[in-house]
């Protein structure tokens, strides 16, 4: 039994330790926000936070997570008021729609770090892939949420 917090909520998960978390939040609790890409943690499709840090949870095993608190995209805002997701409406990020929801989870740990990026630091920054090139949208939508108090 695996015990951790989920979007503010205690979970006790009866599964293999070494499940990856991706697996263990969609498969067991039906949080089907967050999204499978390369399976190497690589692309950020997969990307939660883990005590507010951005995290590739398609290859951090369940037991990294035991009694640590771990938000996914479900669990960023009640109602999608997060000022990083309203700057995403705002800026009409999404294309296709699959990488977005890594996206917007790693936008808001680094603007939890660094509220007021540069250019460079959020290029830098921002390190999940997008098959349909909304590079320029979201970075607009990150100057956005920065000048809106992110
Ligand atoms: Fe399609 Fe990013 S919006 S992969």
């Amino acid at each position: 039994m695996i015990e951790l917090t989920i979007n503010g909520e205690a979970h006790a998960l009866d599964v293999a330790p070494e499940m990856p978390l991706l697996w263990a939040v969609r498969d067991t609790l039906g949080l089907v926000g967050t999204k499978f890409g390369c399976g190497k943690g690589l692309c950020g499709a997969c990307t939660m936070h883990l005590d507010g840090n951005a995290i590739r949870s398609c290859i951090t095993p369940l037991a990294a997570a035991a009694g640590r608190a771990v938000t996914t995209i479900e669990g960023l805002s009640a109602d999608g008021e997060h000022v990083v997701q309203q700057a995403w409406v705002s800026e009409e990020v999404p294309q296709c729609g699959y990488c977005q929801p890594g996206q917007i989870m790693s936008a808001a740990a680094f603007l939890r770090q660094n509220p007021n990026p540069t250019d460079e630091e959020i290029w830098a920054g921002m390190q999940n892939l997008c098959r349909c090139g909304t590079y320029l949208r979201i970075f607009k939508a990150i100057k956005t949420a920065a000048e809106r108090g992110a």
